[in-house]
């Protein structure tokens, strides 16, 4: 016997039930079977389309909707719907005209009004979308729509106590949503409501969803302040942040060593005798330090001698064991791994060496043959790490060929980035491209630096908010309209890249951005190109290349950024010019040269360093560094500790061992762009009081790009370069 034949009737009911229990397969089938029977049957094209929709199948939903209107075409959802299926699919005007029709046939539709309000938005018309959002609320004061989007529609047009109001609101409805704290955060920002901002910020953290953006905005508020007590609340939260994956720990990392000073602040062990035991015992075991440890360099002089103390401690006492439980190897494996961030930059004694030798011949005397690591090889190899690589074991390629398994919790991150990742380094190295040839003796002389000390070494990529060149730089620069070309999709020239963290920045920030990235280290290089596939990032190409011979390059680029590089080079001028022959017509140029002003310390502790006949090499830094951290209170050599380039291996000899630099003043820099026939479009800065201070000093001048004008805000603070000049330029003749 055939089974029954359903109804048209019946099969709508089915797929009504399959639809309210989510199963969007089977109700879309049913649907579908309701309109091979009836094939204008509105309420199944109306809820096909809805299917669709969810499945952001716009064009189609679109289409059934129309069918269904062409039926009943008084039903106002459907017109709303229509809006919502066009707005998917791109067509804000036609989706405006659906919402408006929605309207006319029923004047207290509040999603329509609402809808209408974000298209409206949506095309720019910023007072007709306020006055649909206020009719929606007018109708229902709690829609959460359309408080979220008349929020964001206020924000963008500076009504910020307008804005932060509306979130407020919403956040009433919906205490959970992330992005609701975020932006409210954001605009307390823009008001100067600092530590409301921050606690937004918290709050949408604490909701579990937020994403790099709030990170981003608590961690540019934190950068500018310092803890004023030891607080827990914050200590959870900062451990939350270091715990968050896709995020810069950089910006909070001055904010959280402040706090752990200030935790152990009335601490004998901690301020006035540092003493090994406490470190060992109480200061490696904490939380924050561990996060520290592990995912930034330390910069901080004091807690720099308290860990070199302890480090002394572990090593000459040993551990008991791994698995003998009592030592504290979570805290030798952050300790190790601190010390691969800062490149071994701690000083260490004469029987420190000793010992050092014993345990490098026990390793690498290890017949691997017999097995994987025991305990003690592994005690062995933790307390080696952190003092060298485990990639410069002559045994290296057998520690790598152990199973990743078989290493104790432990050193699996120890294990990972000082043998894993160099030796994966040094495969890739062999990929990379060249062009041209290296000729130039100072280019030599620079990249065999380079090559010993790659440089910066990096953990996380610099997050910036994204968008398009254009977009980037009109909201950077009110005075300067980018051309339409930086609109995208843009090609970037990133002229000594190093190991990549500024291409794979800005990779990540730009939309459809292409990046070639060139230096003249293969090693940096190779760490570059680790990272990138690491992060998945397949929009940056790393060629070697001198850039006295850019030419040796394909193509022009839309954007040529070089920070950093020339003053390392044997002419800036000339490595500029070189620049610009890689530069489109209407491209836009970034530098960064060192402030002969922010440098004085530099200038200072260089001369030391040249009387006291010191190089470039590990144990000359060490030597010089210990000297300095340990100076007396007020002694002036003290100063370079306040850089934070002073506190590992590649950046301190950056920063004071340097083969070849220049300084330049920012009256150089005017004279070297009008030379060049270039326009200073204006600094960048990662320290907004910069900004602020000019715009105290010329309040008229909102263009911010007068180079004599800069120069009297540097007089001011003549420190306040000491990030480097970072400045945009362009041909004058542009545009
Ligand atoms: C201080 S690092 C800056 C790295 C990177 N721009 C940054 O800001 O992180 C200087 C880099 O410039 C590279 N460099 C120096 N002279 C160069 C040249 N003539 N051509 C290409 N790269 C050069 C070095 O190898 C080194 O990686």
């Amino acid at each position: 016997m055939n089974p029954p034949v359903a109804t048209p009737g019946e099969l709508f009911e089915s797929a009504l039930a399959s639809h309210r229990a989510g199963d969007l397969e089977s109700a879309g089938r049913l649907y579908r079977q309701v309109l091979d029977l009836h094939p204008e049957q509105p309420d199944a094209l109306n809820l096909l389309a809805a299917i669709d929709m969810e499945c952001e199948h716009y064009a189609s939903a679109a289409d059934l909707l129309r069918r269904a209107i062409a039926v009943s075409g008084s039903v106002p959802q459907y017109h709303c719907n229509l809006g919502n299926a066009l707005q998917g699919a791109g067509g804000l005007p036609a989706a405006a005209a659906a919402y408006r029709r929605a309207i006319e046939l029923q004047p207290d539709y509040v999603d329509a009004h609402s809808s209408l309000g974000f298209t409206l938005a949506r095309m720019g018309e910023a007072s007709a979308a306020v006055a649909c959002l206020d009719a929606a609320l007018a109708i229902d004061p709690d829609h959460f729509f359309a408080l979220n989007n008349l929020g964001d529609v206020l924000s963008e047009r500076g009504d910020l106590d307008g804005a932060a109001d509306l979130y407020r609101r919403a956040i009433g409805i919906a205490p959970n949503v992330a992005e609701l704290h975020t932006k409210l955060g954001v605009v307390l920002r823009e008001q100067g409501r600092l530590p409301e901002a921050v606690e937004s910020l918290l709050a949408a953290i604490d909701t579990g969803d937020a994403e790099a953006i709030a990170y981003w905005t608590l961690g540019s508020l934190l950068r500018r302040s310092l803890p004023a007590a030891y607080d827990p609340e914050l200590e959870r939260h900062l451990l939350g942040f270091f715990a968050a994956t896709g995020v810069d720990h950089v910006d909070v990392v001055e904010f959280a060593t402040e706090l752990v000073k200030l935790k152990y602040a009335e601490d004998d062990g901690f301020t006035a005798r540092p003493d090994p035991e406490f470190v060992v015992h109480t200061l490696l075991r904490d939380p924050l330090v561990q996060a520290l440890l592990i995912h930034s360099v330390v910069g901080d002089a004091h807690l720099e001698i308290l860990l070199t103390r302890g480090r002394r401690r572990l090593l000459l006492d040993g551990i008991d064991g791994i698995g003998g439980g009592q030592a504290p190897v979570g805290a030798i494996s952050a300790l190790a791994l601190q010390c691969l961030n800062n490149e071994y930059v701690y000083s260490l004694e004469e029987d420190e060496r000793a010992r050092l030798v014993a345990l490098k011949s026990a390793i690498e005397s290890h017949d691997f043959r017999e097995g994987e690591p025991d305990a003690e090889l592994q005690r062995t190899i933790l307390l080696f790490s952190m003092y060298e690589p485990l990639a410069g074991l002559s045994c290296a390629a057998r520690l790598a060929a152990v199973p990743r398994t078989a290493w104790h919790e432990a050193l699996a991150s120890v294990v990972r980035r000082g043998l894993h990742e160099p030796l994966q380094e040094a495969m890739l190295a062999a990929e990379i491209p060249a062009a041209g040839r290296l000729e130039d003796p100072v280019s030599r002389a620079v990249k065999a630096q380079y090559e010993d000390n790659p440089y910066p070494r990096w953990m996380t990529p610099a997050y910036r908010p994204p968008g398009n060149l254009h977009g980037i730089l009109a909201g950077t620069f009110p005075g300067f309209a980018p051309p339409d070309i930086l609109r995208g999709p843009v090609r970037v020239l990133v002229v000594g890249c190093g190991t990549g963290h500024h291409p794979i920045s800005i990779a990540m920030r730009y939309d459809n951005a292409e990046v070639v990235a060139t230096d003249i280290s293969r090693r940096s290089l190779a760490y570059g190109m680790r990272m990138a596939r690491e992060l998945n990032v397949g929009n940056v190409r790393f060629v070697e290349n001198d850039l006295l011979n850019l030419a040796a390059l394909d193509g022009e680029f839309h954007a040529v950024e070089c920070v950093g590089v020339l003053h390392h080079t044997r002419s800036i001028e000339i490595g500029l010019r070189g620049l610009l022959e890689k530069l489109h017509a209407d491209g836009v140029l970034k530098i960064g040269l060192y402030s002969a002003s922010a440098r004085e310390p530099v200038a200072d502790a260089r001369e030391r360093i040249e009387a006291l006949g010191l190089t470039g090499e590990g144990d000359d830094i060490r030597r010089f560094r210990q000297a300095t951290l340990e100076a007396a209170e007020g002694d002036p050599r003290r100063r370079i500790l306040e850089y934070g380039d002073f506190y590992s291996m590649s950046n301190c000899r950056d920063l004071l061992f340097h083969v070849h630099e220049q300084n330049v003043t920012i009256a150089a820099i005017r004279e070297l762009l009008r030379g060049l026939g270039l326009r200073f479009i204006g600094f960048e800065s990662a320290d907004p009081t910069l900004a602020e201070e000019y715009g105290r000093l010329f309040p008229e001048d909102r263009g911010m790009d007068d180079l004599s004008r800069w120069e009297i805000v540097e007089e001011e603070d003549p420190g306040a370069f000491a990030g480097l000049y970072q400045f945009w330029c362009t041909r004058e003749a542009a545009g």
